[in-house]
């Protein structure tokens, strides 16, 4: 008779993933006071008692900021995350966050909404109305202006690629790897050599990099000051990558245009100027898929081969 491996799952996971699993082998379920292994998304392992018939911890997605490391490999059990599994879905919301931003588009919806569900204006004065948003919320283009990548890992080079198919110029730097092996990670993309220089030289910043003791509070209030005025952070790594008072008092002054931020804070959410999404940009069914099925295939061969 083989072991059975149970598997305690903390957040629902694609189904596309758990059916890859052998229901002779592997025993699902969301409570075990005995589990192999543990499959999560989001939830928090940070004041998990380890349980000793613990083997592996699998995080369907990249971050692993949700689980205790280094703790766990002190006791020799591996996390695996999925890089990659999700990056495209995330391209694509940094990509229409800097649509957002241009062109004023989560204010203007929200004005014209207001316009007949909270004015209920109607005929003329509709129209006047309409003609005055026109106005402002007239945004600018893309093209011709500069994204600074920070991270050139799956993301981060996705994203590079889809902002020069647009008409960006694109500047990249990564603070994990060298120059040279950025270069090789992302050949068309223009690096530069220090954190500096790549804020003082874009109109829009994008961070893909993990929230670890080097990147906190990586975009700060001298960083900020140094890119031009009108310029937009859009943060889709963590909350703590950037300082979010320098942030907001940036867009008090008018010096920064807006804050895309996928992880919001209570100050953050309810600023005019921040686009605040509930942590959106892994939520596409496909992400979803992929970060199961590379979550669950590692933890099965870990489990079952020991590799
Ligand atoms: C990630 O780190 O890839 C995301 O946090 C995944 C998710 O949204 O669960």
């Amino acid at each position: 008779m083989p072991e059975t491996f149970r598997i305690q799952t903390l957040n629902a996971i694609s189904p596309l993933g758990l059916n890859r699993l052998d229901r002779e082998v592997f025993d699902l379920g969301t409570e075990f006071t005995d589990p192999r292994a543990i499959l999560l998304r989001s939830a928090d392992l940070h004041s998990y008692e380890v349980p000793s018939s613990l083997y592996a911890v699998a995080r369907a997605g990249a971050g692993t900021n949700n689980i205790p490391v280094d703790k766990l490999a002190a006791l020799g059990i591996p996390v695996f995350n999925t890089p990659g599994a999700n990056a495209n879905a995330v391209k694509e919301l940094v990509i229409a966050g800097m649509l957002l931003a241009a062109r004023n588009l989560y204010h203007a919806a929200d004005y014209t909404r207001d316009l007949v569900a909270g004015q209920e204006l109607t005929g003329k004065d509709l129209d006047k109305a309409v003609e005055a948003g026109k106005k402002q919320f007239a945004g600018f283009e893309l093209p011709g202006r500069t994204l600074g990548v920070i991270g050139l890992g799956a993301i981060g080079v996705l994203v590079a690629n889809a902002a020069q198919a647009m008409g960006m110029k694109v500047l990249g730097y990564d603070p994990a790897i060298t120059i040279e092996r950025a270069w090789q990670l992302s050949p068309s993309v223009e690096q530069v050599t220090s954190v500096e220089e790549l804020f003082a030289s874009s109109d829009f910043i994008t961070l893909h990099v993990p929230l670890v003791e080097g990147t906190k509070g990586l975009v700060n209030a001298q960083r900020i000051a140094s890119m031009a005025e009108g310029s937009v952070v859009l943060n889709f790594a963590r909350g703590g990558v950037v300082d979010e008072e320098a942030v907001l008092a940036a867009l008090d002054s008018g010096h920064l245009h807006a804050y895309v931020n996928d992880f919001p804070s209570e100050a953050g959410a309810v600023h005019p100027r921040v686009i605040a999404l509930p942590h959106l940009g892994a939520s596409t069914g496909e992400a979803e898929d992929n970060c199961a099925v590379m979550a669950v295939d590692q933890l099965s061969d870990f489990l079952l081969h020991g590799n």
